[in-house]
């Protein structure tokens, strides 16, 4: 289900950009509207409700803000996955390595193993979805870990890239509270019907 004043604001403030690119850093991802991000840690604390969840993983840098204010609803900690332009990592730690459409690179992600364990009931949240490689890198740490992946929640998911059906094919329980369908510079955004 998508969020009504999600997508509203989306209208509002969001700016579409050549290249596909949706600028919201004017209350998601640069300056936060943090009463904005409190309804969205509430929706998807109910999209999620009845499902046991431990932990929530993020990924650097913008996913952290979301995931810790989401996190407050569900009481339980975050762990956000780091970046590192470094391959051979030695020590505890579980890595998955992600590329970048976007910035055109590729990281590898870690996560140290004391911070994930297969007890654990992990949510994965993040602010975009477009091609699905952060939440796939993700969820391999997941698995690495042995631990149970509950489910994605994203907040803006572009629906004209290939992430959602990726994840959704590999039987990930994904929730995107904005799914946009189509942009453009001069006609702005069009949000999937639900
Ligand atoms: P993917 O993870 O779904 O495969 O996406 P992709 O590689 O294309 O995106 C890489 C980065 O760009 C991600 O941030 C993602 O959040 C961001 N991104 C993708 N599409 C858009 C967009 O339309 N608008 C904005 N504002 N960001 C977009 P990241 O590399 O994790 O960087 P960070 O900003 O969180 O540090």
């Amino acid at each position: 289900m998508q969020m009504q004043l999600l997508k509203e604001r989306i209208q509002k403030d969001g700016l579409v950009e050549d290249g596909d690119i949706l600028k919201v850093d004017s209350f998601l991802n640069h300056q936060i509207d943090i009463s904005l991000l409190e309804e969205i840690g509430k929706e998807f604390n109910r999209q999620f409700e009845g499902k046991e969840v431990t932990k929530i993983l993020t990924i650097e840098a913008s996913g952290i803000a979301i995931a810790c204010i989401t996190a407050r609803y569900f009481k339980v900690p975050v762990v956000f996955a780091k970046k590192t332009k470094t391959l051979n990592i030695a020590g505890e730690v579980y890595k998955a390595s992600v590329e970048s459409f976007t910035h055109k690179n590729t990281n590898t992600i870690i996560v140290s193993k004391k911070f994930l364990k297969p007890e654990d009931k992990v949510l994965i949240i993040d602010d975009f979805l477009a091609n699905g490689k952060a939440i796939i890198g993700l969820s391999k740490l997941v698995e690495e870990a042995g631990a149970t992946l509950v489910g994605a929640g994203v907040v803006i998911e572009k629906g004209f890239q290939p992430g959602g059906t990726r994840i959704r094919e590999m039987g990930i329980d994904l929730h995107s509270l904005a799914i946009v369908e189509s942009m453009d510079p001069a006609n702005g955004v069009r949000f999937r019907e639900d």
